[in-house]
């Protein structure tokens, strides 16, 4: 672990303990998807919805497409109390995608997901395990915001799961990371408690999928950090490649 992660652990509020093995393993090499967005054009790319992804023109092509549909989508009633719907944000080819909830009323007003009091945790989230926010691709189950922050209703995210996969078959992470609840129990068909969903390795489709406690109950329950430090670490391998 480098000093730069100490510190956000420290800031995360957990303690750090590190095996000799782990120092040995991690300590010295750069990490590979770091490394490759801080390429030149890497950073600068990545908070570039515009930005060329890896196939070109005919995945831009599929990703404007997919905006404007979303943008515009009345698939479901939210869409009478949104201010306007939330997409999503990052790097068109990151290798790890992050899976919340639903925007939330600081999100439904700027239009981006995460930016409220949970976001700034999540990226604190992020800089630990060696990502900048620009570097990965975040996005929600829901579209739109539910009234008063309620859960969604099975309706309203079958209503925008296709967007979701759509996203994630653009993106084509090497790992995702399903915050939350609501995010781990769609991603994986199931209604197991997301404290038994955590901790282990499982798969959406074919891409890798890690599963952690949404940061705005760590942010009412930090004693839990400690686990979701277990779930990035293991996030981070897996969108390492290793
Ligand atoms: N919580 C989520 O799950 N998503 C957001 O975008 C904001 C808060």
């Amino acid at each position: 672990m480098n000093a730069l992660q100490r510190r956000y652990l420290e800031r995360l509020g957990i303690a750090v303990w590190e095996s000799r093995r782990a120092t040995g393993r991690v300590a010295e090499r750069p990490d590979p998807v770091v490394a490759e967005a801080a390429a030149p054009g890497g950073a600068a790319e990545a908070a570039d919805a515009s930005a060329p992804s890896r196939d070109g023109g005919d995945a831009a092509a599929a990703w404007d497409a997919l905006r404007e549909e979303v943008l515009a989508c009345t698939r479901c009633a939210l869409h009478r109390g949104r201010k306007q719907a939330v997409f999503g944000v990052g790097r068109r080819d990151a290798a790890l995608m992050i899976v919340g909830e639903a925007p939330g009323a600081e999100e439904d007003q700027r239009g981006e997901p995460f930016v409220g009091r949970a976001g700034q945790l999540l990226n604190a989230m992020l800089r630990a395990i060696g990502f900048a926010r620009e570097e990965v691709f975040i996005a929600n189950v829901l579209k739109c915001r539910p009234p008063r922050n309620r859960d969604p209703s099975a309706e309203e995210a079958a209503a925008c799961a296709d967007y979701l996969e759509r996203q994630i078959a653009l993106v084509r992470p090497r790992a995702m990371l399903a915050v939350g609840r609501i995010s781990a129990q769609w991603l994986l068909q199931t209604d197991t408690p997301v404290g038994r969903l955590r901790g282990r390795l499982h798969r959406y489709g074919d891409v890798p999928l890690v599963v952690t406690y949404h940061p705005a109950y760590l942010l009412r329950a930090p004693a839990e950090k400690a686990k979701s430090w277990q779930d990035l670490c293991m996030v981070r391998s897996l969108a390492a490649g290793e």
